[in-house]
């Protein structure tokens, strides 16, 4: 077992917001308050795997990313404060102009690698490891962080996150658990979680990328790494693994004007959701409201706050006419 490191403001506090679903509250899981630099779930599956990099005397830490990723930014920030080199191999050109995540990824100081995305595609990981040994030959013990974070080591941290829940989930008789899958280790780890604390309350995924058959896989892919480190089976039942899909809109980091209105919506409810995970997620869960026939659900908020700073023409596109 890995002993996690203390890096996140833990335990978050459950908000409850009202009037978004008439007659119904929902309790929302603040992790977009884990930190300030550090918000959101990033930081969470970061505890497990700077421990086991630490306890691996590794100090160089490569991971990969979109432009505006919050892992790269958490982790960014993360080895700074530790004084621990950091590399990221982001996906795409770099942009004309630097803002949200890209631009506190500079101001920690971070190594960046733009590669395009059909190089990111194709060779992301061969990219890495020749970082690696380009490191490994200066003297650097590299250790690679998956995109995301979403391995067997870094879903630990949703696992404990669950934990921390199971009281309040069984006190206040939740009846759904909702969150975003974006590279899928937050899912595995609620599922994880739901399984060793013996909760029934069904944990639904609303997808921003890929489908339901990738995920599935690498949910299960992730579940297994993490059984090992653990030394306990799971008994994965593929009926537990809720995926929904048809929340994605356009496309992985392209917002859409349903979208847009309930981040507005909830924004003046005191909650900031983000255009790329929480706000087509939270989007969902509202959406799938009849045909799930929920009415005590608890949303986990994962952060993603920076990024809406990379999004000011989707908030307001006349904006240009009002000034
Ligand atoms: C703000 C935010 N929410 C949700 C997710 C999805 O979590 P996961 O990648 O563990 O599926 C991510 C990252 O992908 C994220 O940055």
């Amino acid at each position: 077992m890995i002993e996690p490191l203390n890096l996140a403001q833990k335990p978050t506090p459950i908000n409850v917001v009202s009037e978004v679903i008439p007659g119904i509250k929902i309790h929302i899981k603040r992790d977009d308050l884990t930190g300030l630099l550090n918000s959101g779930n990033k930081i969470r599956k970061l505890e497990y795997l700077l421990a086991d990099a630490k306890n691996k005397k590794c100090d160089c830490i490569i991971t990969a990313g979109p432009i505006q990723s919050n892992h790269i930014r958490t982790t960014m920030f993360t080895c700074a404060l530790m004084g621990i080199k950091a590399v990221a191999v982001l996906c795409g050109e770099p942009p004309k102009i630097l803002e949200g995540n890209l631009l506190l990824d500079y101001l920690f100081g971070a190594e960046i690698h733009f590669l395009p995305k059909a190089e990111y595609d194709k060779r992301k990981e061969e990219f890495m490891q020749e970082l690696a040994s380009k490191y490994r030959k200066q003297g650097y013990k590299p250790y690679l962080i998956p995109t995301g974070g979403s391995n067997g080591i870094g879903a630990l941290g949703y696992s404990a996150a669950m934990q921390e829940m199971a009281r309040y989930i069984k006190m206040s008789a939740i009846d759904s658990v909702f969150c975003a899958v974006g590279s899928g280790g937050t899912y595995a780890g609620l599922l994880m979680g739901k399984y060793i604390n013996g909760i029934e309350t069904p944990l639904y995924g609303i997808l921003v990328d890929e489908t339901v058959e990738y995920f599935t896989a690498k949910i299960k892919k992730i579940m297994e790494e993490a059984s090992k480190i653990l030394e306990r089976k799971f008994k994965i039942d593929d009926n537990d693994i809720k995926l929904i899909d048809g929340y994605i809109g356009p496309g992985y980091g392209i917002p859409y004007p349903k979208e847009i209105e309930i981040i507005q919506q909830l924004a003046l409810k005191g909650i900031l959701l983000d255009p790329v995970y929480t706000g087509k997620a939270f989007y969902g869960m509202i959406s799938e409201r009849e045909k799930l026939n929920y009415n005590n659900p608890i949303f986990i908020h994962t952060g993603g706050i920076f990024s809406i700073f990379a999004f000011k023409e989707e908030f307001l596109p006349d904006y240009g006419d009002l000034k």
